[in-house]
């Protein structure tokens, strides 16, 4: 069964509370954070999301998966450990060398949590998988990260079978998670392609029964 993490990215202004009571009544697997430093992606979400997933973490046990468009890898990982998340995934695209990758890997699993890496659209997929044994997940990107509401890049989907063969041949245990235009029309492609964690922000947050669209997009 796939697992579905909801972005927050696009909550509307002063529904924040109502919106996170509402997903997590919703049952949403994971609470999806995507925090940008306006380097490595245009946008500034980072104070943001730093309140958003602490109110978040005061308010409810469920998972949160930190999705890092940073630069500065370290200092987001220590800034948001104090919110306890279950998973932070950083991009390969941010660090300058293998040391450096394996560097975060240690020290996000010093802090109990996941490791996830990503790769954005235009990265070969061959360039994460001498990571794969020491992650538990690869976050491919289906749009160009830094904005929700932006339509699946339909190559991705051969990226993300590719990744799938990879890993099943070399009997590895990495989930895929798929970020970026996912809704009840691109699901099913990039479910039958091997992802089994799914990142929808704008298909559910514009829906009024978050638990309807969570279990479509689960049992599509
Ligand atoms: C984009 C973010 C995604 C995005 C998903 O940079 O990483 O998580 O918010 O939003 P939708 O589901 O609207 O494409
Ligand atoms: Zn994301």
């Amino acid at each position: 069964m796939v697992e579905i993490s909801t972005s927050i990215l696009t909550v509307k202004e002063g529904e924040e509370a109502e919106t996170f009571f509402a997903l997590e009544k919703a049952r949403t697997d994971y609470f999806h954070i995507d925090v940008m430093d306006g380097k490595f992606v245009e946008k500034d979400t980072y104070q943001k999301m730093m309140e958003y997933s602490s109110y978040i973490r005061r308010i409810s046990n469920l998972p949160m998966d930190v999705h890092l468009m940073v630069e500065d890898i370290k200092k987001g990982i220590e800034d948001f450990s104090s919110v306890e998340p279950n998973v932070i995934t950083f991009h390969l695209e941010a660090c300058k060398n293998e040391e450096e990758v394996m560097e975060n890997i240690k020290k996000i699993k010093e802090m109990g949590a996941k490791v996830g890496i990503s790769v954005k659209p235009n990265t070969p997929i061959e360039e994460v998988y001498q990571y794969l044994p020491y992650i538990h997940i690869c976050l491919v990107m289906t749009v160009e990260p830094g904005k929700g509401g932006q339509t699946l890049i339909t190559d991705m989907i051969d990226k993300i079978a590719t990744l799938k063969k990879y890993i099943e041949q070399n009997n590895l245990e990495t989930d895929i998670e798929v970020d970026g235009g996912i809704n009840l029309k691109t699901v099913q492609r990039v479910k039958s392609a091997g992802a089994n964690i799914l990142v929808a922000g704008t298909a559910i947050l514009a829906g009024t029964d978050y638990s309807i669209i969570i279990n479509e997009l689960k049992n599509s």
